[in-house]
């Protein structure tokens, strides 16, 4: 296995691309949408919204068959140019399903869109629709305003082009989250405004805009209503949230945390992604007060290296992260950490880089991300002079790599014979005596059990390491259902 495989379901990065599985049984009378998710766990959630409200809208259901769909979705990445290159070969492919299917409708969503706007229809004109990650909502008018011109002649036509920022509007439009199993997803802000000197998303998904806190509060109380035991609280800087309550007043990050623990039900408290400015105190104080806190940080710090962080922008310096590293593991020995590390940066020397690979050792990591820097335009980076030439910055991820996964390899041994907290999510494929679960690691953990038992929490003695991702153990303590 290579630990490419291992993708930890709370800290997905913009990685790989995924289609948003149908949730209903399909027929062939019924209008078909396929979505195709690329990058952040963040368009994952908006390309379950997607089908969501054309769903409710049309009555599209899903499909994983693009040959078989109506409508096809791009949700698109733009953070590095190679995911940013998938759009159009992708949408190459799609254009040949439209020559065999003139009525087949092709939107174009996400930071690429953002980025490009109407340049996608110039390159690929048998898109149909543009829009956003801030404008999705509007897919059904887009939907509709489309079918309305599809007769007429092309001169008449509008471009269906919209990626404005219409501050949070969206949450206001979207309906309610349908649920499918224990764990849900729930985005409390959008965009970010710390504008690390390397990263799109401030300009592809606009300036923080948090939701305001009682919208939030009430989508992760039905949703624990519904069975929901584990929430993941998502944002682009996460921890930055900032939302209004109804008194008009501003409830932080933490105080977030200490009011979605008090709602009955939610079992598990997983966010990301984090940035290490706005980890404050009081955040290392929900991990001691808060059972519900995993035992697992995603705390991207991109750099071991001062220098390196001081040109990407990222006001902190190493010392800082290592201190508040410290006090988490006061208040948390257990705790798990992973992290993203961006390697060539411009101007990132030998020095810097044996720096970053101490960094690594010395933090004891589990699980990181690591990425060659990819020159984004617009970025106050791309203007940086970077003489390294590619071939070192390819040695040099290699050899962070190796680092990364021996580091996973070593947390996973570990637990043998540790006692873990698993949310059991389903009885095995396998195995109608086995149950697989999850542990606060990310990691999968299967035992014998009952069927009933499934959707409740457990603590679970390892017994056996099988594979990177993936342990044995058995049942010490079945908890009572939280609900
Ligand atoms: N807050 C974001 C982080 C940005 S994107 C999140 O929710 O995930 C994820 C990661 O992509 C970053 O942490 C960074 O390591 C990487 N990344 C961002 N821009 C990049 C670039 N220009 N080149 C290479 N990697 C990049
Ligand atoms: Fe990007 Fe830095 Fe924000 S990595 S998402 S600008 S915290």
């Amino acid at each position: 296995m290579t630990v490419q495989t291992f993708i930890p379901s709370a800290v997905k990065a913009a990685s790989e691309n995924t289609v948003t599985q149908p949730t209903h049984t399909t027929d062939v009378s019924i209008k078909k949408l396929y979505i195709e998710t690329q990058g952040c766990q963040m368009n994952e959630y908006d390309s379950h919204r997607m089908a969501d409200l054309l769903g409710d809208s049309h009555g599209y259901v899903l499909t994983d068959n693009p040959n078989d769909a109506d409508i096809l979705l791009m949700n698109t990445c733009s953070i590095r140019e190679k995911a940013q290159e998938k759009v159009f070969s992708g949408l190459g492919r799609w254009r040949k399903l439209k020559e065999q299917n003139p009525d087949l409708v092709i939107g174009v969503g996400g930071c690429v869109a953002s980025q490009e706007g109407d340049n996608i229809q110039k390159r690929a004109p048998y898109v149909d629709m543009v829009f956003g990650p801030q404008t999705l909502h509007r897919l059904p008018q887009m939907l509709d305003q489309h079918q309305a011109q599809v007769e007429k002649p092309k001169k008449e036509k509008i471009k269906l082009v919209d990626i404005s920022f219409p501050d949070i509007e969206k949450f206001d439009f979207l309906p309610e989250p349908r649920v499918e199993g224990f764990k849900a997803f729930v985005s409390i802000m959008e965009g970010c405004s710390k504008y690390c000197s390397f990263c799109v998303v401030p300009y592809t998904r606009g300036e923080e805009v948090s939701r305001p806190l009682d919208d939030v509060l009430a989508e992760i109380a039905g949703l624990a209503e519904k069975g929901v035991r584990e929430i993941s609280l998502l944002g682009q800087n996460v921890n930055g949230y900032r939302g209004e309550t109804f008194e008009g007043e501003i409830c932080t990050f933490p105080e977030l945390l200490r009011l979605v623990a008090e709602i009955p039900g939610i079992g598990r408290l997983r966010y990301t992604t984090s940035h290490p400015l706005e980890f404050s105190d009081d955040l290392i104080q929900c991990y001691r007060d808060l059972p519900q806190m995993v035992s697992h940080l995603h705390l991207p710090v991109q750099s071991g290296s001062n220098d390196v962080l001081q040109a990407m922008k990222r006001n902190h310096t190493i010392d800082v992260y290592i201190d508040k590293i410290a006090k988490l593991r006061k208040v948390r020995p257990d705790m798990h950490l992973s992290s993203d590390f961006i390697i060539g940066f411009p101007g990132e020397t030998d020095q810097h880089f044996a720096e970053t690979l101490q960094f690594i050792k010395d933090l004891d990591f589990d699980h990181s991300y690591s990425f060659v820097y990819s020159k984004r335009p617009g970025t106050p980076a791309s203007d940086l002079p970077d003489s390294t030439p590619e071939q070192v910055k390819k040695d040099r991820l290699a050899q962070v790599q190796q680092v990364i996964k021996q580091s996973s390899i070593d947390k996973t041994d570990a637990m043998l014979g540790k006692i873990e907290r698993v949310l059991i999510e389903k009885v095995s494929d396998k195995d109608p005596n086995v149950l697989v679960g999850t542990a606060d690691n990310t990691r999968l953990v299967t035992f014998i059990g009952d069927a009933t038992w499934v959707g409740r929490f457990a603590e679970i003695e390892i017994t056996e390491i099988k594979t990177l991702n993936l342990v044995y153990g058995e049942l010490l303590n079945l908890e009572p259902d939280v609900a």
